[in-house]
């Protein structure tokens, strides 16, 4: 059973879930940071996490201890499983966005703070309209679909598909984890671009890093962003 802290507004639900982790409070198990709005959302390599009140559904799962680096590649497993039956189309974008149709639905920040991790999933469930900036890159359940979503199902449905994940594996990207991920990542055996480098994204190791053949050998990208040719 998952454990909702409910919030009407905060600045970042994986701030929040920091602070709790940092405050030493005892926590129940499978906890999870809701808030209805957030105005300072945190994305990957220092950016900026955009949201809309209603439309985006924010969320922040505790776990009480420190994960290994292949977690966050096991966490988007969890939710694609959990909006697949929503979207069959749905990918994976190294490491962890979730795409459909060469563009973004959802994204994932994991931080790790006093012993414990947390993991910040951002989907856009109900959004119509994006910033000028992403409108080409981003886009929603209701945008896929043409319905709209009752955030707080969604919410419950990928809290759960990702503690169970996270259970079933003990936090690792096991070798059946790989297996299931690699039919799902829209860069393996495509070309991929990295600073000044290209090559074909072949797979993933254990710690979550893509592997890419180059014309010199194999590079091992630990973390990070590669481009994809015809994906955002
Ligand atoms: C990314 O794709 O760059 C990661 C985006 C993660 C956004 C979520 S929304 C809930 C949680 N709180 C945050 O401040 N960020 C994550």
């Amino acid at each position: 059973m998952i454990n909702i802290i409910r919030l009407q507004k905060v600045n970042s639900t994986n701030t929040y879930a920091k602070a709790l982790l940092k405050s030493g409070e005892p926590l129940v198990p499978y906890t999870v940071v809701y808030a209805k709005e957030q105005t300072e959302g945190k994305g990957r390599m220092g950016r900026s996490w955009e949201s809309s009140k209603d439309d985006t559904l924010c969320m922040s799962l505790i776990i009480p201890h420190l994960c290994k680096s292949g977690v966050t590649l096991l966490v988007a497993l969890g939710v694609h499983k959990a909006l697949r039956d929503i979207c069959p189309k749905l990918q994976i974008k190294w490491p962890n966005d979730i795409i459909c149709e060469s563009k973004k639905l959802c994204g994932i920040l994991t931080e790790s703070t006093n012993g414990g991790t947390v993991i910040g999933i951002g989907i856009n469930v109900n959004t119509e309209n994006f910033s000028y900036d992403i409108a080409d890159k981003a886009t929603s359940l209701k945008m896929l679909t043409g319905r709209e979503y009752d955030k707080e199902e969604i919410l419950r449905e990928v809290a759960t598909c990702v503690f169970d994940i996270i259970d079933k594996h003990n936090g690792e990207l096991t070798k059946e984890a790989i297996e299931e991920y690699l039919p799902l990542c829209a860069n393996i055996n495509r070309q991929v671009s990295w600073k000044e480098y290209t090559g074909i994204a072949t797979t993933v190791t254990q710690e979550g890093a893509l592997l890419v053949k180059t014309e010199t050998g194999v590079a091992e990208i630990a973390f990070g962003e590669v481009a994809v040719s015809g994906i955002y």
